[in-house]
């Protein structure tokens, strides 16, 4: 080693042992690389002798199905993706003989599903539910200084979901190797019972695990971390540990002058639990945690006592063309995504998220409902959770809040998504033992439910077990829920399923699905299933209704699976959703599949975002229209609007005052007597004019008291002349899991987007990272995502790279015949 470097290592290590507020003693170790996979029915693939010298080398989080083919004779449904069969992944690895008192477990954040684990051919464990995390101990069979191996089966079936679920090990996995005596796995519960600005009390529930034969005294000392990493308090217990138990150690810990966790003010605290025994320290606990107050009112939500309407969005677990596998920076993007257009809260429809996603939104600031099942003990699909439900419900349950109740985001559990036991008269009951499971693990958070049946649900009495009433697809009944409900805290937990695809527009306006097109027009003026209707007709009620404490759109993301409207609508247990393909995947999000924002998802950040912005829609190439009517819309949040084309003004347009028709066929409006109808709904949401097309350029200018605010031009695009390329991040770490998400625009040589461009592009990657994959938003495309080259849909593309663990450059070159090259270059760090 050189001098300066042998400088620098010394250095480092001075800093490691003077930190004291670092945790020093690392008990989790990575386990994520290095795995070996094989998706066939191997008998003995537990074996500790099977030569599996031929598999497949990868490194989870991974997803097998999303490398797809795609084919209808996968389920439509479940994407039509290859979600099912049996699969299998192994990895040898050794555990130094130094570490013979140690015991040693193996943490997975999920496998879907169905998994069975392994240590040298024991089987250690069985989990049927891939969104749960569950850890094993491995400790008896582990042989020290020796090969080890760890075979995890994966049994996924068909219509196990309702959505594409992914498949195999799609979540994070750790080998833990802990002194006997230390903190096991979610071994710290941290609530908050006062927060004020001047004053908190942080409530800190341990627990300590004596995995020895002897009794022994150890002491508890907790270090909170101000968002700085400053130590502002300490405290420190001495605990009587039996041999072989567990003991819960609470500390109430006073924190002044606190910076409070809040809606995009992500004050984040660190708690770091040590467990010394003798003076040493024998093991190190990390939790992130925010200072926050929660409040449920009849009037509405509260955070840190003022009121917050919720604005926000279901989601689904995948991330798009990266498919199930988790991904910390994807999901980070998805909700600064949601966050720009002003979302605050999300569902997590209709199962337990990944810890990512918990942990962006603590980092964000964005609350969270926390779901934990889509089905009971009545099936929705033949192969669900009904099966399992009564062997894993309860363990499911409370592992969910377990893991969770740290995240200060989350502020209720939902215990179920439109469950069909509303429809029973004895379905309360499970409603209710799930509700009291949620309040024995966590009675600091409210419970919920999404309920569809109006009124069954009520008058089976399931929406009284819950502490705060959520309903789908019902603002025309909010009026009469609180009537007849006086003192009910409610929301809108899913409204909408307003669909459409980005870029497609059908004119003149038509409000029928299109059989032959397998897209939807971006017009947004209600195309969908029969519960669906225009975000417009939610942002009345909601306006109308100012104590339901918000809404909750179906989705904030376009996910896989699912492809409605098209696919049937066939939603009983034998559905094959398959007559539509090549639909296979979601229409319903105001974004793509690829982030890419459709038109929709201006109108909702005209109602949820007050910075001034301006929306126009729709493109204007529309030369086999020339002459002909078309119809201008703009979404707005300032008070008005001026349209020109071609410089010539069409009129002011006041917002409140000038309203758009949109259509709702949703059965539940007829005669409601709430004032919403099944028909033709007025907007004050929108603006709009009719102008004949003339090729040129429309623009929107909006004013605000009187002042231009805000302005949008789109001009007439030329033929595809060049590809652009735009990076989200240009600089990414190199640990070979940040990803750069790389925009590809097809323009015209002035610049212009081509709003039809469907041209082919091949991707060159070089240097220090890897295409991980591509997508184009489409629907009904069944392009890869895992090839060199995608087509452009509607104009555009993504392409989405990781960098390698090895610092430098990676160059990104886009080629398409008969266009301008374009190259940009990410650099990791
Ligand atoms: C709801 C359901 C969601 C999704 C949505 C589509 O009824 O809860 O999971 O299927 O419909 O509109």
């Amino acid at each position: 080693m050189q001098f300066h470097k042998i400088l620098v290592f010394i250095l480092i290590l001075f800093m490691f042992s003077c930190n004291e507020n670092k945790p020093t003693l690392i008990t989790d170790k990575d386990f994520n690389k290095n795995w070996l996979f094989k998706k066939d029915t191997i008998p003995q693939g537990e074996s500790i002798t099977l030569d599996d010298s031929s598999w497949r080398k990868l490194n989870v989080p991974h997803d097998w199905a999303i490398e797809g083919p795609f084919d209808n004779k996968h389920n439509a449904r479940n994407g039509g993706l290859p979600i099912d069969g049996i699969a299998w992944y192994r990895k040898h690895f050794t555990v130094d003989s130094n570490h013979k008192n140690k015991q040693i477990s193996i943490e997975f954040d999920g496998v879907m599903d169905n998994s069975t684990v392994f240590i040298n051919g024991h089987n250690v464990g069985k989990r049927h539910y891939g969104y749960s995390g569950f850890e094993y101990d491995l400790t008896p069979h582990i042989k020290f200084g020796e090969d080890n191996v760890i075979a995890v089966q994966c049994a996924p079936e068909v219509l196990s979901e309702r959505w594409y679920p992914g498949a195999g090990i799609y979540r994070n996995v750790r080998l833990k190797l802990n002194n006997a005596v230390h903190i096991p796995q979610w071994g710290t519960y941290i609530t908050t019972p006062n927060a004020t600005a001047e004053q908190a009390t942080v409530k800190i529930e341990t627990k300590i695990k004596n995995a020895t034969d002897s009794n022994t005294e150890a002491t508890l000392e907790t270090t909170i971390l101000d968002t700085e990493n400053n130590s502002v308090a300490v405290s420190t217990q001495t605990i009587q540990l039996e041999k072989n138990s567990e003991v819960k150690q609470i500390q109430d810990i006073e924190v002044s002058n606190p910076k409070l966790w809040d809606i995009g003010v992500p004050n984040l605290y660190k708690a770091i639990s040590r467990v010394k025994i003798d003076g040493h320290v024998v093991d190190e606990f990390e939790t992130e945690f925010g200072i926050r107050q929660i409040e449920f009112k009849k009037e509405g939500f509260y955070l840190n006592g003022k009121a917050v309407e919720l604005n926000g969005v279901c989601m689904h677990h995948d991330l798009g063309p990266l498919g199930a596998a988790v991904n910390y920076r994807a999901t980070e993007r998805q909700m600064q995504i949601m966050q720009s257009m002003g979302a605050n809260a999300l569902r997590t429809s209709h199962n337990p998220p990944s810890t990512e996603m918990l942990q962006v939104c603590d980092r964000l600031g964005i609350v969270v409902i926390d779901e934990a099942f889509d089905e009971w003990k009545l099936p929705k699909v033949p192969n669900g959770y009904s099966n399992y439900f009564d062997e894993w419900a309860e363990t499911d349950l409370r592992d969910m809040i377990k893991r969770d109740r740290n995240h200060p985001s989350v502020i209720m559990w939902s215990i179920g998504n439109e469950i069909l036991e509303q429809g029973k008269p004895d379905g309360w009951k499970t409603a209710k033992m799930l509700n009291d499971i949620c309040h024995d693990e966590d009675n600091t958070r409210p419970t919920t439910a999404g309920f569809n049946y109006y009124p069954a649900s009520f008058t089976n009495k399931l929406a009284y077990q819950i502490d705060v009433v959520g309903v789908n697809y019902k603002p025309a009944y909010y009026g009469e829920i609180r009537e007849q409900n006086p003192d009910m805290i409610f929301y809108g937990s899913e409204t909408s399923s307003q669909t459409s695809t980005r870029g497609y527009y059908d004119i003149p306006l038509d409000y029928k699905v299109k059989k032959e097109t397998n897209q939807v027009s971006s017009y947004d003026v209600t195309v969908g299933p029969s519960w669906a209707y225009s975000p417009d007709v939610e942002f009345a009620a909601q306006e109308a209704n100012p104590h339901s404490l918000g809404e909750f759109i179906w989705t904030g993301f376009d996910y896989l699976g699912e492809p409605t409207p098209y696919g049937g609508r066939d939603n009983t247990t034998n559905g094959y959703w398959n007559d539509d393909w090549p639909s296979h995947a979601s229409y319903f999000a105001p974004v793509d599949l690829c982030g890419f924002p459709k038109d929709r998802f201006y109108l909702y950040q005209s109602q949820w975002t007050t910075e001034p912005m301006v929306h126009v829609l729709p493109h204007w190439n529309w030369e086999a229209k020339k002459g002909e009517t078309i119809p201008v819309y703009a979404y707005t949040n300032c008070d008005e609007v001026e349209l020109f084309v071609n410089g010539k003004s069409y009129g002011k347009r006041v917002k409140g005052k000038d309203l758009t028709e949109v259509h709702t066929e949703y059965r539940g409006f007829l005669d409601s007597g709430y004032g919403f109808k099944r028909g033709i709904f007025k907007s004050k949401y929108r603006l709009s004019w009719n102008v004949p097309y003339q090729p040129g350029s429309i623009k929107v200018v909006a004013y605000k008291n009187g002042e231009v605010a805000a302005t949008k031009e789109i001009k007439t695009a030329g033929k595809p002349a060049k590809i652009k390329l735009i990076a989200d991040r240009t600089e990414i770490d190199a640990d070979g899991k940040d990803l750069s998400f790389i925009t590809v625009r097809i323009e015209d040589k002035d610049g212009n987007l081509c709003p039809n461009a469907e041209n082919l592009v091949n991707f060159e990657i070089t240097g220090n990272g890897v295409l991980e994959s591509v997508g184009n938003g489409n629907s009904a495309s069944l392009e890869s995502f895992k090839e060199d080259h995608i087509k452009a849909f509607y104009g555009k593309c993504l392409a989405i790279i990781k960098g390698t663990e090895k610092a430098g450059t990676i160059n990104i070159k886009a080629t398409s015949i008969g266009l301008e090259v374009d190259n940009i270059i990410v650099n990791t760090k």
